[in-house]
C-alpha cells in the first residue's frame, strides 16, 4: 500500500509525540522538556528526552531517536506502514480513505468508490485553502468545535465555492466518465446541454455519509455562506447505494458502543453526533432531519432494543419526537427520554454545559409518559377535567402501540397510580382502543421485534394470498435487473411476515452491500428459529412453488428448471404488495366519515394500480 507523503505527515500532525509515547510508558515533564526511562535499553535513570515542540524523541544513553512513527516501529516491532495504520486509526482517520486500487467491479462498489474519492477530493481542499476562503473555512470549524481530529474522523470536507471543482477532480482522475458521476448525485447535468455538468455541493462544509458497513453512501452538504441560497443542509439525492430511509447517520461509528452500552442516543442532527462523540459518548446516531423510519428502527433493532431519544428541544424537535415515539413503542424498544432546556439542541447543549451536566441528563431521562405529562403540563393543558382525559387518553393511545401485552399493563399501572385512576378503568379503555383499530396495530404488529415467537407463523407465512413467499422466490431466482428493481422499490412495510421479513432484511443488506446475493452468505446471518429453514428450503425447491402458476409463467416452467425471474415479474409483485397494502389502509379508515376524500383517494389509486 502506498500511502501519500502529505497524508503522512497529516497523520503524524494528529498524533502528539508526548500523548503517543505516555501510551506506553511513563513520561514526566521537567521545565520545558519531557524524560522517560528509555524502553530500547535498560535504563536506570530517564535519559529518553522527548520534545514536543519537534515531535521526536532521543535517548541520550543507546542513542535510539525518531518520530512518532519510529517509536511505533521499535516499540511493537512493526513496519513503517503498520505503524502509520496504528496511529492514523488512533486518530480517526478513517480507513475509508486507504488508497488501495478502486473496487470497479459493479455499478454499485464504483459508486463508493465514487463517492470515496470525493470524501477524499473534499478533505483534502480543507488543508488546501487559500487566503479569505481558508479564513472563512477554518474559522467556522473552530466556532463549531471541529478539531482536526474530529476533521478526520468523521472525514469532514469542504466544497469549494465553485462550479466544477469535483468535476475537474474527477477529470483529472480519469477512473469514472461524468455520467457515472452524476448517478451519485454529486455532479448535475445542465438542463440545455447533453454533456456538460456542475457541481452539486458548491461553498458547502461536506459530511459523508457512511452505511454501517463504512462505505460512503452520500454527502451532507451544510451551507457557509450568506449569500447561498440553498438550504442549511443539503443532502446527496437517493441513488444505488443510498436510500435515505435506510441510513442512520453515525451508526458505523457508534454500533459497537451501542452493543456494548445496549442503548443507543438518537439526535436529529449531523452535528449532534459528532459533539457527542467529541465527548466521549459515542452511542449517538441521527435520523438526520427525516421522520425516523421503519426501516431505521429494524436497522437499529439489531443492536439493542433500548432507544433514548434526544431530540432538538423546540416544536420542531417535540414533534418528531412524539413521532418517534410512536413506531419505537409499535416496533417493540423500550424508551426513554432526554430532555433539554427550549431552544437547545444537544451540540449547544453540550458545548454550553460541558459533559457532567450532559452525562447527569442521560441520568435523568424519562419515561415517555412522564415526557408528554410535562409536555402537556407545560403547556398548561393538565388543569381542567376535560384537559386531563385528553391528556390519559392520548397515553393509552401510546400504550396500545406496544406489542407486548405485559408492558402493557405495566404502563398502565403506572398511569394508574401517577394520576390515581382507578386500574380497571384504563384497561378497558386500553381494550377500547386495541379493538378499534385505532392503534393501527395490525399492519405494524407483525413487525415489531420478537416479544414472544408466535408458533406456527412459517404455516402462515406460505398461506393463501401470501405475497411474502413469492418474494423470496423471486430474490433467489430472479435476475439482476428484478433484483435492483426489488431493492428499490420494496417497501419492507410491505412484508407481513416477522420472519420473511427478517430474512429479506438480510438480502437487501446482502444486495446492498455486495451488489449481487449470496444465498449462502444471507443464510449465515440468519440466527432466528425457523428462518434458515425457510430459505434453505426456497433455494432448494424445485421452483414447482405458486409463484410461477399464479403469474402465468409457466412456459419459463417448462423451458428450464432454473427459471429466471424478470423484472416484470418484479414489478408485479411490487405492485400486488402495494395494492395490499393500500387495502388495508383504506379498510382501517373506512368507517371514519371524516376520511371519505382518503377513502377515495385510495379507490382511485387501487383502480389505477389493478389497469396497469
Ligand atoms: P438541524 O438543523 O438540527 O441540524 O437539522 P444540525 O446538525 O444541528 O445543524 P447545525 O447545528 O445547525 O449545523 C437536523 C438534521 O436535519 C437535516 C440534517 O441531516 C441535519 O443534521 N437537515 C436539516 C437537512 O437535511 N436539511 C436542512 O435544510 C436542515
Ligand atoms: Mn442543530
Amino acid at each position: 500500500m502506498l500511502i501519500p507523503h502529505d497524508k503522512i505527515s497529516e497523520i503524524a500532525q494528529a498524533n502528539d509525540i508526548i500523548e503517543v509515547i505516555s501510551g506506553y510508558i511513563q513520561v514526566k515533564k521537567r521545565g520545558n522538556s519531557y524524560l522517560a526511562l528509555c524502553p530500547f535499553h535498560q535504563d536506570k535513570n530517564p535519559s529518553l528526552h522527548i520534545s514536543q515542540q519537534k515531535q521526536v524523541y532521543h535517548c541520550f544513553s543507546c542513542k535510539a531517536g525518531g518520530n512518532v512513527f519510529s517509536f511505533i516501529e521499535n516499540y511493537e516491532h512493526v513496519t513503517f506502514i503498520d505503524a502509520v495504520k496504528k496511529l492514523a486509526e488512533k486518530a480517526g482517520i478513517a480507513l475509508v480513505f486507504d488508497s488501495n486500487s478502486p473496487d470497479t467491479s459493479s455499478e454499485k462498489s464504483r459508486l463508493y468508490e465514487i463517492n470515496k474519492s470525493a470524501a477524499i477530493y473534499f478533505r483534502n481542499n480543507i488543508n488546501d485553502l487559500k487566503s479569505s476562503e481558508k479564513e472563512l473555512v477554518t474559522g467556522y470549524l473552530d466556532s463549531r468545535g471541529l478539531d482536526k481530529k474530529t476533521v478526520n474522523k468523521f472525514g469532514i470536507g469542504y466544497s469549494y465555492k465553485s462550479w466544477d471543482g469535483l468535476l475537474h477532480h474527477f477529470t483529472e482522475e480519469d477512473i469514472f466518465t461524468p455520467e457515472e458521476v452524476e448517478k451519485s448525485g454529486l455532479i448535475i447535468k445542465k438542463e440545455d446541454s447533453k454533456n456538460t455538468y456542475y457541481d452539486r455541493f458548491r461553498g458547502r462544509l461536506m459530511f459523508p455519509i457512511f452505511n454501517e458497513y463504512d462505505k460512503i453512501v452520500g454527502f451532507g452538504g451544510r451551507k457557509l455562506y450568506e449569500d447561498d441560497l440553498g438550504g442549511k443542509y443539503i443532502n446527496s439525492p437517493e441513488s444505488k447505494v443510498y436510500s435515505k430511509s435506510r441510513i442512520l447517520y453515525g451508526l458505523n461509528f457508534a454500533k459497537e458502543k451501542i452493543r456494548y452500552y445496549d442503548y443507543v442516543i438518537l439526535v436529529e442532527g449531523y452535528m449532534d453526533v459528532i459533539a457527542l462523540y467529541k465527548n466521549e459518548i459515542e452511542n449517538a446516531v441521527a435520523s438526520s432531519g427525516t421522520a425516523l423510519t421503519e426501516e431505521q428502527t429494524r436497522l437499529l433493532s439489531r443492536y439493542t432494543k433500548n432507544v433514548y431519544l434526544l431530540f432538538d428541544s423546540d416544536m420542531a424537535g417535540i414533534k418528531a419526537a412524539k413521532r418517534g415515539i410512536e413506531l419505537l413503542l409499535e416496533t417493540g424498544f423500550d424508551i426513554s427520554i432526554i430532555s433539554l432546556p427550549f431552544g437547545e439542541d444537544p451540540d449547544s447543549y453540550i458545548k454550553n454545559n460541558g459533559k457532567k451536566e450532559f452525562d447527569k441528563r442521560i441520568q435523568e431521562r424519562m419515561s415517555f409518559i412522564n415526557f408528554i405529562a410535562e409536555y402537556y403540563r407545560k403547556e398548561n393543558k393538565l388543569e381542567s377535567v376535560e384537559e386531563k382525559t385528553i391528556f390519559i387518553k392520548e397515553m393509552i393511545g401510546y400504550i396500545a402501540k406496544i406489542p407486548d401485552r405485559i408492558k402493557r399493563s405495566l404502563f398502565i399501572k403506572e398511569i394508574s397510580g401517577e394520576y390515581k385512576l382507578n386500574e380497571s378503568l384504563l384497561t378497558d379503555e386500553l381494550n377500547k382502543f386495541l379493538r378499534s383499530g385505532k392503534n393501527n396495530s395490525f399492519p405494524k404488529s407483525s413487525l415489531s421485534l420478537p416479544e414472544k415467537k408466535p408458533e406456527g407463523s412459517v404455516k402462515t407465512a406460505f398461506g393463501n394470498n401470501n405475497f411474502e413467499s413469492e418474494l423470496l422466490e423471486l430474490f433467489i431466482h430472479g435476475n439482476d435487473e428484478a433484483l435492483a428493481y426489488l431493492e428499490n422499490n420494496l417497501h419492507t412495510e410491505y412484508i407481513k411476515d416477522r420472519k420473511i421479513l427478517s430474512i429479506t432484511e438480510k438480502i437487501l443488506d446482502e444486495l446492498i452491500n455486495h451488489g449481487s446475493l449470496d444465498i449462502s452468505a444471507v443464510i449465515n446471518e440468519l440466527k432466528e428459529d425457523g428462518e434458515k429453514e425457510i430459505l434453505s428450503r426456497i433455494s432448494n425447491s424445485r421452483y414447482e412453488a405458486s409463484y410461477l402458476e399464479k403469474s402465468g409463467s409457466d412456459n419459463l416452467l417448462s423451458q428450464s428448471a432454473n427459471p429466471v425471474y424478470t423484472i416484470k415479474n418484479a414489478e408485479d409483485l411490487v405492485k400486488k404488495f402495494r395494492i395490499r397494502e393500500l387495502e388495508i389502509k383504506r379498510s382501517e379508515i373506512r368507517s371514519d366519515p371524516g376520511k371519505m376524500l382518503e377513502v377515495f383517494e385510495i379507490t382511485k389509486e387501487i383502480n389505477e394500480l389493478m389497469k396497469n
